[in-house]
């Protein structure tokens, strides 16, 4: 019977695998906002880093080339790999965005959110290049990166946090907007503050946050889960050899 309904049963299961992506059941991906190989291989570590962003501040405080560094935080996440373009200038955006795909399969371009940026992702999504539309501060913003066909938009709500607007509010209207209409543009909280930013974003279901090393450190720490360590081991300390 199984083989005769074996139609129905992979119905059932397509259905299935739409209902979860409907239902945005595919788990939320943690990435680090940094350039410094250090940070990233200590977090790397632990297991649980998704991808990396990297940004021309970030770059520029490591002292390092652009294609060398993305080249190494490549070979230690295996995710993707944030390498933002340098030039408002769409030739330029082009020439170098189509460099950058070509130093690993991970690498995913980087374009500010702009005119001439968004022709550029239109144009490197044909070409099958991954990209993430940055510096998005409007849900206007992320509905056209979604219609250029962009695979990540990245809006900064800490920066809009800063002039006493809700980043979170806009964070909010994204994912409803993709929902709508299902977009296949990942949303990527971008320019994260502190832990609560996280666990926000996760609320709202978006796909992916961002963060500086520091905000992943805090993530993992409680104090009583440190007293309760700290407690256990003594305890265990004092009875380890009875016999
Ligand atoms: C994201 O891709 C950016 O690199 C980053 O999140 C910006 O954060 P900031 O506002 O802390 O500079």
């Amino acid at each position: 019977p199984y083989l005769k309904n074996q139609p129905i049963y992979f119905v059932i299961l397509l259905k299935r695998v739409r209902m979860n992506k409907a239902n945005n059941q595919s788990p939320m991906q943690l990435f680090l906002d940094t350039a410094n190989i250090e940070d990233i291989k200590k977090y790397a570590a632990w297991g649980i880093v998704d991808g990396v962003t990297t940004n021309p501040t970030l770059i520029a405080k490591e002292g390092v080339s652009l294609e060398k560094r993305i080249k190494e935080i490549c070979k230690v996440v295996n995710g993707p790999i944030s390498s933002e373009v340098v030039s408002n200038d769409l030739d330029e955006m082009l020439k170098q965005g189509r460099a950058y795909a070509k130093w690993h399969r991970n690498v995913y371009v980087k374009v500010p959110m702009n005119a001439e940026g968004l022709q550029a992702v239109k144009i490197l999504t044909k070409e099958g290049i991954k990209t993430n539309v940055t510096l998005v501060f409007s849900a206007s913003q992320a509905l056209l990166a979604a219609k250029a066909g962009a695979t990540l938009v990245s809006p900064f709500i800490g920066r809009l946090d800063d002039i006493a607007q809700d980043g979170m509010k806009l964070i909010e209207e994204i994912v409803q907007i993709y929902k709508n209409y299902n977009f296949k543009t990942k949303v990527l909280v971008a320019s994260t503050r502190h832990p609560r930013h996280i666990i926000e974003a996760a609320k709202l279901g978006a796909d992916i946050a961002t963060m500086p090393p520091e905000i992943m450190a805090k993530l993992i720490q409680h104090p009583l889960t440190d007293s309760g360590i700290t407690k256990f081991l003594q305890d265990w300390d004092k009875v380890k050899n009875v016999q």
